[in-house]
């Protein structure tokens, strides 16, 4: 049985309809739930036992969870501890909400990336003082945001000063990178997601009207839906691949940018990424090979 916990269980989103389709054809069986409808119960059994507030006890061979919000993490913890197998486990979900973790793992396998530097609750005063002024441009992030949001670039150390401190989560963490900049093509990244092991779906995403963000969330393109996965370079594939595994993660989308020396740099791995139609099925199929691996390793 695949457990299934989303926020809401009564309107799932696209992606958890056609996951949940995917795997009823499979002729598993499936229960879509929240978090709230669970109890953990720990009876001296040898195992922390799952009851279903309406089903009663239920024993999943897999979890998948796509929920957000703190109070779920308890839970979510309890059972991986307890022996249950999620996808994603819980490593690679930290991970891939976190620039900070991630960079450290790309540095470890030799995975290429922007320079960067990062620190965490550091006066401006301090990080400055490791920074090149003449002529670099440095591109300013949370190291636990997305969609673009706080992401902005300079080549000013006086601009850099009054950016840092107008952005007060800059202060809870900040990743300081050089700018890479591919003109004069377009600029444009790709995004590859990457689920067990192959990269299933892809695309590449330009910048709008001028600006120099490529998130499809401040206005970037997304290329036609009949470019896919296969008209992406394979240099920029096999980087997606090596930085999926690298985090530990079932499923990833991961940015990945061209420098001006023509070579891909990954930018960061999502844990949330923005899955569509087309690559819900190939979640569902992988949740599946998953549930029965795990069924037949410790048949219940
Ligand atoms: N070092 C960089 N060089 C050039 N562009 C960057 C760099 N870092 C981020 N960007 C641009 O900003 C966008 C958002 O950055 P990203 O690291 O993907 O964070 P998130 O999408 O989580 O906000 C990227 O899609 C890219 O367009
Ligand atoms: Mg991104």
């Amino acid at each position: 049985m695949i457990l299934v916990l989303v926020t809401s269980a009564h309107s799932p989103n696209r992606l958890i309809r056609s996951v949940v389709q995917e795997i009823q054809a499979s002729g598993e069986t499936c229960l879509i739930s929240t978090v709230p409808s669970l109890f953990l119960l720990y009876d001296n059994s040898g195992r922390a036992q799952i009851l279903h507030h309406q089903q009663g006890m239920i024993e999943p061979n897999v979890i998948f969870h796509w929920v957000g919000g703190r109070q779920a993490y308890s839970t979510l913890d309890a059972l991986e501890l307890g022996g249950y197998r999620l996808i994603n486990p819980l490593n690679a979900w930290r991970i891939g909400r976190n620039k900070a973790m991630q960079l450290a793992l790309f540095e470890r396998e030799g995975i290429a990336h922007p320079w960067t530097l990062f620190a965490q609750d550091v006066s401006w005063a301090r990080i400055t003082d490791h920074l090149e002024w003449d002529g670099q441009e440095y591109v300013f992030k949370p190291h636990n945001a997305g969609r673009g949001r706080d992401v902005q670039k300079t080549r000013q150390e006086r601009m850099a000063a009054n950016m840092y401190s107008r952005t007060p989560r800059y202060r809870e963490g900040v990743l300081i990178q050089e700018y890479l900049d591919h003109a004069p093509k377009l600029r444009h990244h790709f995004r590859v997601n990457v689920i067990g092991g192959e990269p299933v779906t892809g695309t590449e995403i330009r910048a709008t009207g001028g600006n120099w963000l490529t998130n499809q969330a401040q206005g970037g393109d997304i290329l036609s839906p009949e470019y896919g996965v296969e008209d992406i370079p394979g240099d920029a594939i096999r980087l997606a691949l090596r930085a999926t595994r690298a985090i530990g993660a079932d499923y990833s989308g991961v940015d990945v940018i061209e420098g001006s020396d023509g070579a891909f740099y990954v930018l960061e791995t999502n844990e949330f990424p923005g899955f569509g139609e087309r690559t819900g099925p190939y979640l569902g199929k992988h949740i599946v090979e998953v549930a029965r691996q795990e069924s037949a390793r410790s048949p219940s």
